[in-house]
């Protein structure tokens, strides 16, 4: 058991989908999974492992925010032996051409967190993703005729921001979508050598406002996504 995870060794797969909230866990658990257990309820943060497709996989929740999702995936990768972790969110557009539903693959992560810099001040380390994992679930998403978007994406501290008009700047340089996840994620990849992905359906639109979706549209884009996830993380 780690401080924030009630697993014994063993418990959790190597490989994991990790969804901000935890019951969405829980739903890619009793709807993907087979044989389904849970190792974690502590803080609510509930974690799954199960079967997909005769493959051993773990799903978790991670909460919001990049502290947040550091502690788990620290947890995970240094007391777990988790190998590859792929997390399957939400995002906000910053492009005229990234729409809501459109799932954006995140090859890479800027951030106005400092939680790499607190490391690495004197450098601008890029966040990148495993580009093995990437590659998969590019074509994976293709064969399944998704509408898919590969790119910079915008870790950000804040959901509420006074950066709301500089971030929609970030749009002309090619940043696909603002999160709050993937830049943590992709630094502990690269800090401990495993391989890291972060998938992301289009919530809402920054540049488009007035773009929305219906809760049963949300329903199937998040599971398009899960299927994504699940997919590239058994995937040889
Ligand atoms: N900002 C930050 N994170 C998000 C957003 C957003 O607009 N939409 C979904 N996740």
């Amino acid at each position: 058991m780690s401080i924030h995870i009630a697993a014994k060794a063993g418990d959790i797969a190597d490989k994991i989908l990790l969804p901000g909230d935890p019951l969405r866990a829980k739903f890619i658990a009793e709807n993907f999974l087979e044989d389904a257990v849970c190792f974690n309820e502590i803080r609510g943060m509930l974690g799954f492992t199960g079967t997909h497709k005769g493959e051993r996989v773990s799903v978790m929740g991670t909460g919001m925010g990049m502290p947040s999702i550091s502690i788990y995936a620290h947890e995970l990768i240094t007391e777990y032996g988790v190998k590859k972790l792929i997390r399957v969110g939400t995002a906000g557009s910053l492009s005229a051409d990234v729409h809501v539903r459109d799932l954006v693959l995140a090859q890479a992560a800027a951030t106005t967190s400092r939680i790499i810099r607190n490391d690495w001040p004197e450098y601008d380390l890029p966040q990148i993703a495993d580009f093995t994992l990437l590659d998969k679930a590019y074509h994976i998403a293709k064969g399944l005729d998704l509408t898919v978007h590969v790119g910079n994406v915008l870790s950000a501290d804040l959901f509420y921001s006074n950066l709301f008009e500089k971030n929609l700047q970030l749009g002309q340089l090619g940043v696909k979508a603002v999160e709050m996840e993937a830049a943590a994620l992709y630094y502990l990849g690269a800090k401990h050598q495993v391989q890291t992905l972060a998938l992301m359906t289009i919530s809402d639109s920054l540049v488009y406002p007035s773009e929305d979706t219906t809760a049963e549209e949300r329903q199937n884009t998040f599971t398009d996504m899960m299927k994504v996830g699940l997919e590239t993380l058994i995937a040889d």
